[in-house]
Parts: C-alpha cells; sequence; structure tokens
C-alpha cells in the first residue's frame, strides 16, 4: 500500500473559477444498489460491468493525488456503497490519511447492510455517517423503496449508535407521500438523538413512469409548517455540505434543510464527484466531466498526469445547476439523463 502524501502549502489547494474553495470529493464505488427508490431509479435498470468500475487501487491511487491537492473531505457514496464486495478495504486503505493530511472520512448509505458493517467503519476512523430514510412506516418504506425492508435500515442504525458512530438522516421530502408524517419524524429522530435533513428531490435520471412534480415540495414550505410546531432556532453551523440548518428548542439534534431547487446554495459550493466508472464530474447539476479512468488506465500515467487533470477540471466547475420545475406548466428545467445512484448526490 503507497503511504499518504504529505500535507502541500496553501497556494497548492484548489480553487475554481469563482472563487470556490474545493475541499470536498464525493466517491461513488458503486452504481448498483439494493434499493430501488422511486424518486432515484425505474424499476428495471442497467447497471455496470465490473470493468468499467474503477477498482480500489485505482480509487486509492486517485484519492491519494486529490489530497495532495487540498481535498479534506472524502464522502464515499453509491448507489449503495456497502453493497460493493471488499468496500472495507478502501476505508483500510485511506484510514492513514485521517492521522496525516485528510480531516474526515465518511459515508452514505442507505443503511440496509450497515449492521454488517458499523463497527468495521468505526475502526477505520468513519466519526459520522449520513442514512437515507424517507419513512417510519413499513408498508410506505416497501412502496418507496419498491424491494426494502425498513427493519433493516433500523438494525443498521441500532448497530451504528452502537458503534459510536454519529447519524444524519436524510429523508428525501415526497408530497402526498411522506409530507403527512414529518413531525411523527422529527420527534423519532430528537428521541434517537440523530441530526436529520430534508431534501427537495432532484430532476435526476429517468424514473419509469413516475412523474417528479407530482411529488415536489418546496422545503420553505415544509419549514413553515413544521416552524408552526416545534421552535426552530437557525444556526450558523456547517457541516461543509449544502444543508441549512436549525435547532429545535428543547432538544439535542439539528435540522437540517438542503433546497437546490427553492433555494439555491452553488454558491459556497465546495465539493466535486468522482463516479463509480472515474468520471469526474464539476457539478451534480450540470454535464460537464473528466474522463479519470481512461488517464489513470493510460500506459505510464504519472502522478503529475493526474494532478494537473484536476487542476484542470476544476478550471472547468460551473457556476451552478440549472434545476428548475415550473409546477404551474408542469415544466423541468435541467433535467440531468444520469442517474443520482451513478454520481451519489
Ligand atoms: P454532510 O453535510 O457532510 O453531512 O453531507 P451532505 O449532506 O453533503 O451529503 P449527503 O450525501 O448526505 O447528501 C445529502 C443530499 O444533498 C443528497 O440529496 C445530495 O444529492 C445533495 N447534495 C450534496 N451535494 C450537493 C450539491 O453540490 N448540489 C446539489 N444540488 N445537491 C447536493
Ligand atoms: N433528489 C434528491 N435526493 C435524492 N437522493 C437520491 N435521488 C435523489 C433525487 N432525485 C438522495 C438519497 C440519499 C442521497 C445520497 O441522495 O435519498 O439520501
Ligand atoms: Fe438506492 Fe439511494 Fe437510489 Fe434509493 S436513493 S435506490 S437507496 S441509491
Amino acid at each position: 500500500m503507497n503511504k499518504p502524501v504529505n500535507k502541500l502549502s496553501k497556494d497548492d489547494t484548489l480553487v475554481d473559477p469563482f472563487n470556490r474553495h474545493i475541499t470536498y470529493l464525493r466517491l461513488s464505488v458503486t452504481d448498483r444498489c439494493d434499493l430501488r427508490c422511486t424518486y432515484c431509479m425505474s424499476e428495471k435498470m442497467t447497471f455496470l460491468n465490473k470493468k468499467e468500475v474503477l477498482t480500489f487501487e485505482e480509487m486509492y491511487r486517485l484519492c491519494s493525488e486529490f489530497i495532495k491537492v487540498g481535498i479534506k473531505k472524502i464522502r464515499i457514496t453509491g448507489g449503495e456503497p456497502l453493497v460493493r464486495k471488499g468496500i472495507m478495504d478502501l476505508f483500510e486503505m485511506l484510514k492513514p490519511h485521517l492521522s496525516n493530511d485528510l480531516d474526515e472520512l465518511t459515508l452514505t448509505t442507505n443503511g440496509t447492510q450497515l449492521h454488517k458493517y458499523a463497527s468495521q467503519l468505526s475502526t477505520n476512523g468513519v466519526k459520522r455517517i449520513n442514512v437515507s430514510l424517507d419513512t417510519l412506516d413499513p408498508i410506505k418504506f416497501k412502496k418507496i423503496t419498491r424491494i426494502g425492508n425498513l427493519e433493516d435500515v433500523l438494525l443498521g442504525i441500532k448497530a451504528a449508535k452502537d458503534a459510536n458512530l454519529k447519524i444524519k438522516i436524510n429523508c428525501v421530502v415526497l408530497k402526498n407521500i411522506n409530507d403527512d408524517e414529518i413531525d411523527e419524524f422529527i420527534n423519532w429522530c430528537i428521541k434517537n438523538h440523530l441530526d436529520l435533513t430534508f431534501i427537495e428531490t432532484m430532476p435526476m435520471g429517468d424514473i419509469g413512469n413516475e412523474n417528479r412534480l407530482d411529488h415536489f415540495l418546496p422545503l420553505h414550505e415544509l419549514k413553515k409548517n413544521i416552524s408552526s410546531k416545534f421552535e426552530l432556532e437557525d444556526t450558523s453551523f456547517s457541516s461543509g455540505g449544502p444543508a441549512k440548518y436549525s435547532k429545535i428548542r428543547g432538544s439535542f439534534i439539528k435540522l437540517g434543510f438542503i433546497t437546490p431547487l427553492s433555494h439555491n446554495f452553488c454558491s459556497s459550493c465546495n465539493r466535486i464527484r468522482i463516479d463509480a466508472t472515474g468520471v469526474l464530474h464539476q457539478c451534480l447539476g450540470q454535464s460537464n466531466s473528466l474522463d479519470f479512468r481512461k488517464i489513470l488506465r493510460s500506459p505510464g500515467c504519472t502522478d503529475t498526469d493526474l494532478v494537473e487533470n484536476i487542476k484542470l477540471a476544476i478550471k472547468h466547475k460551473p457556476e451552478r445547476h440549472s434545476f428548475a420545475y415550473d409546477l404551474s406548466n408542469e415544466h423541468i428545467e435541467g433535467m440531468m439523463n444520469r442517474h443520482m445512484s451513478l454520481t451519489g448526490g
């Protein structure tokens, strides 16, 4: 295994054309998932072949070069990252960077396999994780995910708590599907000491017969509703992600709102994504990209080649996504063909 690289000076950090410092890498390790959430995928999906997906050695090499040029936080995503065989090997490989030049190694998961991995994640230096959970009703859970069991996720959350991992729940708010259980959801998170973020559904990838517009709920409406029942206090807390957080008076949890549609947060964007095939996406909602698999697999590719291409990619980071819903005309703007499960959100 390669040894972690040394910290470089501040001048070597990545700054994009809009003066944003890029310090957060989201790395998708697979496009596969053991669920089929209706807002994310169609029922029948075609997934990548194994040889199209980067090996852990390739991912580790890329991550090391990103860290060298200023990446401080790496989030492992998918699809569902924990369905990738041997996934703990990648965490183990990255762990030494945590005691050197990486501030945080973390994970976004649907939680179904978490009971198997929670304790190993903790051993590998992961301190907090984000778990996607859109309902606490087992029947609704089956309806949203098409094939999942709520019980598996609850078991995973318990295992993560037992392993001392801090947990944030991600809940995509879907009008007429889960918006009637928001209060119950908040109370459950308060009771279980789980931070919670609500997310607006973004127009990414073909979802078959489902209509995104039917289920879009702008979160300022939701927040107003929540404020009438819970005492919210805005905070300046940032996890380095896109959520704006409030505190709920009388509780220990943070309540976040991720509002790409109703309140754009791109001016403070600090992140880039590598998808499971090694393609770098400068923005979740734009098609700019750079194929690092091609670079990595070209004969004689040096670390300098990788660093130069990382810098080049950052020069082409777009200012913002173009997602927009026109609810009165039933029109979606800025729709991306690629699925969220390829880039990991
Ligand atoms: P932390 O703040 O570190 O806890 O994580 P996070 O909220 O950035 O990550 P997570 O993987 O939990 O993502 C939560 C939601 O935010 C998902 O729906 C992501 O797609 C969305 N998200 C994350 N980054 C971006 C972004 O740059 N643009 C947009 N539009 N959505 C994003
Ligand atoms: N819009 C918003 N969030 C989405 N997620 C998946 N698809 C979408 C979408 N179209 C969420 C998942 C998970 C996170 C990585 O992204 O629920 O919490
Ligand atoms: Fe899987 Fe997450 Fe997509 Fe659901 S939202 S199908 S859990 S990748």
